[in-house]
């Protein structure tokens, strides 16, 4: 059977119980790899799948006899977990509501985050999708305000140290060979950036994650794109706002930090893996007393 990243992985292993298989079909219908077929009656493993078993496990999750086992590629039949019920699910006008309601919090009351809250929104924010399983995705939770406090020090020493070798000349000097976005993105962006994060660093004020009791960042292998580590950013929020949690994506500070590997070995991130995002959370010490309606860019149906 083939493998998918057969460089770097191995393929699930597919069980499949003949016997008692219904050979209705499901598991075969419904495999993104199609990796599975059905046979002369037979659920068979295919020779034609280009990626073999990707283990995302649909085909176990389908079956209504049981009669499929995967395990390998960061799952096992203990990952089958019953459906919620119907009424537990969130309807549209309460997931509406939820996501109308957040607005990005900066502003955080003095006390400390529950570590089985933020476990909770860990578990939670594991359930967004990914590019291909298994999760290439990781992430560490900094949970407590003087351990963040010292993640914006070193935060901030990056900045400075960006500033100091990124003099405004330099930017000059390249400008005819990089793209006239990347020049007016240092130029008008981050370097102003930068600057307003020192200074109000030396106020006294932390504006990269606004004294937060609690940040979580995440990390991705290099085999996948930042994106899974987005939605799974996203997911975080979400659930950190329906556990009545403030929130903020930080997209400032994890430059720096793929920037400093002995920081990311404190942080225990794996080698490999780049620091992409990070979300500060806290109980909200401003609350909101209307919300607001946002607009894409472009809206058009064709
Ligand atoms: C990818 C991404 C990166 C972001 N980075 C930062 C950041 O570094 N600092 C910050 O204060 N807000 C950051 N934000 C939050 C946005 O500024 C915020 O979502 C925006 O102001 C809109 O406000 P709203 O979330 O309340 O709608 C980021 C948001 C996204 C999606």
């Amino acid at each position: 059977m083939p493998v998918i990243h057969s460089l770097y992985r191995e393929g699930a292993q597919v069980e499949i119980d003949d016997q008692n298989c219904s050979r209705c079909g499901s598991c075969a219908a419904i495999c993104p790899a199609q990796a599975l077929c059905l046979e002369n009656g037979h659920i068979r493993l295919s020779e034609d799948s280009s990626f073999g078993c990707i283990g995302c496990g649909h085909c176990m999750a389908v079956c209504p006899k049981e009669c499929i086992v995967v395990k390998g590629r960061g799952i096992s039949p203990d990952d089958l977990i019953p459906l919620p019920a119907p009424a537990a699910k969130a309807d549209a006008d309460s997931l509406q509501a939820l996501m109308e309601g957040r607005r990005s919090m900066r502003h955080f009351e003095e006390r400390e985050i529950e570590p089985e809250v933020l476990d909770r929104i860990v578990a939670m924010a594991s359930s967004a999708p990914m590019s291909i399983p298994p999760w290439d995705v990781g992430c560490v939770t900094i949970r407590s305000r003087e351990k963040v406090r010292k993640l914006t020090a070193e935060i901030i020493r990056g900045y400075e140290g960006f500033l100091k070798t990124f003099r405004p000349w330099l930017l000059e000097s390249m400008r005819l060979f990089i793209k006239r976005e990347t020049y007016e993105q240092f130029k008008y962006f981050i370097r102003p950036l930068a600057e307003m994060y020192l200074a109000s660093y030396r106020e006294g004020r932390d504006i990269v994650f606004f004294d937060a009791p609690a940040v979580i960042i995440f990390h991705h292998s290099p085999y996948i794109d930042s994106v899974d580590t987005t939605i799974a950013t996203t997911y975080a929020m979400l659930a950190a706002e329906s556990l009545g949690l403030g929130s903020t994506i930080i997209g400032g500070a994890p430059p720096i930090l793929q920037r400093n590997r002995k920081l990311c070995d404190q942080l225990d991130i794996p080698k490999q893996n780049k620091p992409a995002t990070a979300l500060v959370l806290g109980y909200p010490s401003i609350t909101f007393r209307k919300a607001l309606r946002r607009h894409f860019s472009h809206v058009q149906t064709v």
